[in-house]
């Protein structure tokens, strides 16, 4: 089959892991015999140094017109530490979420079995985890009325959420549940918070028709210890857009390293991948980021184009780079390898899946050919 995808590197880190991304692509259709058109956008801080727009219309309508949308980062320290900046890097992609209707964003957190030593929490707390996180992603505080007066003295982010909004996130929540353990936690902060009230009352209206999935809720400041603290209670945790954002950072040290963190980004016509770390500067160009997020972000556009074998493929090749140890300095500070060759590592799995006699010592001497 042909897919056309959308590839938006981004800033710092990002061209970096989506060359890795692609390479895993090029794998994937050179073994499945499918082809991939990718065509290139502009987004993020290296899009207001070209163009002035951190979101060019150019990009806006590659992305429309795509099948799947594959994202690196975005952010610069240059915006960062000048709270007066007009126009942002991250207005790119806020709007480009909201353009293409954006609104689920699925953050999946694993304790994966060759890194649980690499978490600085203890292994008996997190073993076993497999959390799957739904960020509302285009409401929220995130997108409400911003003001700042006009003597620079006060400043208001208003927070508003619809039920239809929060509708349309949960049932695909509750979905994902049902083909899980059944377990959906909404956190929320509605002990203080109107639009968290909704949230409760809309979704626990909606559980009436998911009666084989389990609802609880929990308070986010208590779900962000819970969390830490007894990180197996959760399979499906919903939220809003903020919260989501914080408890997926904060979930990510369970597995080890950020770098380990895919996301997709879904809506009704479109959808976007990306890992979760950011943009990294201080390690741009180092060869030194970790590109499994953007890999494992494959993973998910290709589950989501329907192509499972594929998608199981390129997580079973990310999974034998942590078992084999090919991987960066973020989670292999005695023998690391780049950024380039744990992406041609996986790549070369992916196309020599049934072999089983890997030659680890050339792996090992820098080279990723498997033999
Ligand atoms: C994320 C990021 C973004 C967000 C930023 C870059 C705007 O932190 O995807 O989690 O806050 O949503
Ligand atoms: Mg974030």
């Amino acid at each position: 089959m042909k897919y056309n995808i959308a590839v938006i590197p981004g800033d710092g880190i990002g061209p970096e892991v989506i060359e890795q991304a692609k390479k895993v692509l090029n794998a994937v259709s050179y073994v499945y015999d499918h082809t991939f058109i990718y065509t290139e956008g502009l987004m993020g801080a290296c899009a207001i140094d070209k163009t002035g727009n951190p979101l060019p219309e150019k990009t806006l309508e590659i992305c429309k017109e795509s099948d799947a949308i594959l994202f690196g980062a975005i952010g610069d320290p240059k915006y960062d530490n000048d709270p007066s900046a007009k126009v942002r890097p991250e207005q790119g992609l806020l709007r480009l979420r909201k353009e293409l209707g954006l609104f689920c964003n699925v953050r999946p957190v694993k304790a994966y079995e060759q890194l649980i030593d690499k978490s600085p929490l203890k292994k008996e707390i997190i073993d076993g985890t497999d959390i799957s996180i739904f960020r509302e992603l285009t409401g929220g505080i995130y997108f409400g009325i911003k003001e700042l007066s006009d003597d620079g003295q006060s400043a208001f982010d208003g927070c508003s959420y619809s039920v239809e909004e929060i509708e349309r996130i949960s049932h695909l929540a509750f979905q994902e549940a049902q083909k899980r353990r059944k377990k959906l936690t909404l956190v929320d902060k509605a002990n203080v918070l109107e639009t968290s009230r909704l949230w409760r009352k809309t979704v626990t209206e909606l559980a009436k028709t998911y009666p084989d999935v389990a609802l609880d809720f929990l308070f986010v400041d208590n779900a962000a210890m819970q969390i830490i603290l007894n990180p197996r209670q959760f399979d499906v945790i919903l939220t809003e857009n903020l919260f989501g954002d914080i408890i997926s950072d904060e979930a990510s040290v369970i597995g080890g390293s950020i770098g380990l963190l895919a996301s997709a980004s879904v809506g009704k016509e479109n959808a976007l991948f990306e890992p979760i770390h950011g943009s990294y500067p201080q390690a741009k160009g180092k060869g030194i980021a970790n590109p499994l997020a953007s890999i494992l972000s494959v993973a998910m556009l290709l589950n989501h184009l329907g192509l499972i074998e594929e998608s199981k493929a390129v997580e079973k090749a990310a999974e034998k780079s942590l078992e084999l140890r090919v991987t960066t300095v973020d989670i292999n500070s005695e023998k690391p390898f780049s950024t380039s060759l744990v992406g041609d590592f996986i790549s070369d799995y992916i196309q020599n899946q049934n072999d089983t006699n890997l030659n680890f010592q050339n792996i090992h001497l820098g080279q990723s050919t498997i033999i």
